[in-house]
């Protein structure tokens, strides 16, 4: 095993000049105008999974952006089999003014490499895949089964991937799933991810009159939808943070007082967490700290509002349109399914008179929670701290990786969130980054992790 760590050690920069020409592919999944990127993405990472001696690499075709897959069985039949996934695609990078350096012209400065994409979730993929490199060049086999399946469309919902896993089930068959897609607690703070928030993203279009309308002639007569819809908005939560949505907490699974305690040893210091913000105050849901409202605790958030007239000056307009995006994180044992009913019927509940709704679920996601037992756990906890030198943290994260609940449910396999990003890392932001001491260090946990399952 030293001689794969060494091996590591000293091809650094070839990494890193390949997590360049990764970083350099615009593969914005939501963005039709890039679909022609986003197949050439997936086509670079079927040449790199070849190059890094994988069989059988295949583009397998979906509704959507296709997945890539390889394998390496050398492990034999008694072997343990892991499938690691992680995603080619990346968000859009508006607004592109607040980038520093252009969003894929990938540049270093100090430790960092800045591109979109650059930790969610390109990077982390890439040093998966050099893992699996250094066992294939310095030893010629792994030590257990690997399957690799990447896809593009995760940015998005992963809309056609439950479809693809139920489809190729035998193919997918293994113990353990992978995912390195989740951010370290801090740097030099390794951790281990176990449960993740779900999503159900929704908009709301309001008509009021037929067309748009002089202010002064109709003002008075005519509901105005945007006034209308800041009613509904201010409805749907009040001054503690809680969400008033009907039956919206049903299915929560509250916290445990273990879980609370586990959170509450966790070093995590709010004034440092809000002076990064450069704001004062960090609110939200009464009788809860951060973490638990960040992680444990389901949200309701506006992620757009718009209509009318929002050019230079005045304009006396009384529109006949607008609309809202809303979308909720979810927690264990909440569904987007029965949030977007949820939603839907709240919404038409309060709808005043003299305007129409129009209701859209626009994607959702399964929240998950995965064992902290399993030989893949274990196996990544070991892995870490070898390398860092200490036991990794607990966590678990506020964001979603709608697949991973799959896994449990369609491939019968517990999976491990080993991630490098870090919590200032900006991803889905201008000036996304990656930390290259923790690109490298995650190549070492990667190639361990193989290692320390083997039986
Ligand atoms: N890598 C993230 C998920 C993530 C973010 C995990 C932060 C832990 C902490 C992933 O790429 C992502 O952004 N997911 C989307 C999913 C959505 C589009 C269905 C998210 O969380 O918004
Ligand atoms: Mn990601
Ligand atoms: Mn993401």
């Amino acid at each position: 095993m030293s001689e794969i760590l060494s091996f590591i050690e000293s091809n650094k920069d070839r990494y890193e000049s390949e997590l360049k020409e990764f970083l350099r592919i615009p593969s914005i999944s939501t963005s039709p105008e890039h679909n022609g990127e986003t197949r050439r993405c997936a086509e670079w990472v079927a040449d790199e999974l070849k190059r890094i001696g994988l069989n059988n690499v295949q583009i397998m075709e979906t509704a959507g952006h296709p997945v890539v897959y390889g394998e390496r069985l050398d492990g034999g039949k008694d072997a343990a089999t892991v499938l690691f996934y992680g995603h080619y695609d990346v968000q859009p990078v508006d607004p592109l003014n607040l980038w520093t350096n252009p969003p894929f012209e990938p540049t270093i400065i100090g430790d960092n490499i800045y591109a979109r994409g650059s930790v969610d979730d390109k990077g982390q993929v890439l040093m998966q895949l050099k893992a699996i490199e250094a066992h294939l060049r310095v030893s010629g086999a792994m030590p257990v089964n690997v399957k690799v399946i990447i896809e593009g469309e995760e940015e998005i919902g992963s809309p056609n991937l439950d479809k693809f896993l139920s489809d190729n089930k035998a193919l997918l068959k293994c113990d353990t799933v992978l995912v390195s897609d989740t951010p370290m607690f801090g740097y030099d703070q390794p951790s281990l991810c176990y449960g993740l928030r779900g999503l159900c993203y929704m908009q709301v279009e309001v008509t009021g009159p037929n067309r748009d309308l002089h202010s002064g002639f109709f003002g008075g007569a005519v509901e105005n939808p945007i006034n209308a819809l800041a009613v509904m908005i201010s409805k749907l939560k009040d001054e503690n943070g809680l969400i008033l949505i009907d039956g919206f907490y049903d299915n929560v699974t509250p916290l445990s007082e273990i879980e609370r305690k586990e959170f509450a040893r966790l070093p995590f210091d709010q004034k440092a967490f809000i002076n990064d913000l450069e704001t004062d105050a960090s609110p939200g849901e009464e009788g809860y700290t951060e973490l638990e409202r960040m992680w444990a605790r389901p949200t309701l958030d506006c992620n757009g509002i718009w209509g009318g007239f929002t050019g230079e000056g005045a304009k006396t307009v009384l529109p006949s349109k607008a609309y809202a995006k809303i979308s909720m994180r979810l927690v264990p044992n909440q569904t987007p399914d029965e949030i977007a009913k949820k939603f839907e019927a709240y919404f038409n509940k309060i709808k005043p008179a003299g305007i129409t709704l129009k209701i859209i679920d626009l994607h959702g996601g399964m929240p998950a929670a995965t064992p902290i037992d399993s030989d893949g756990m274990n196996a990544a906890r070991k892995a870490l701290k070898q390398v860092f030198g200490k036991e990794p943290f607990l966590t678990r994260e506020g964001g979603s990786i709608p697949i991973v609940n799959s896994f449990t449910t369609i491939l019968g396999a517990p999976t491990v969130l080993m991630g490098f990003g870090l919590p200032d890392q900006n991803a889905h932001s201008p000036n996304e980054k990656m930390n290259l001491n923790n690109f490298h260090r995650g190549v070492k946990c990667g190639a361990l992790f193989y290692e320390n399952l083997k039986k």
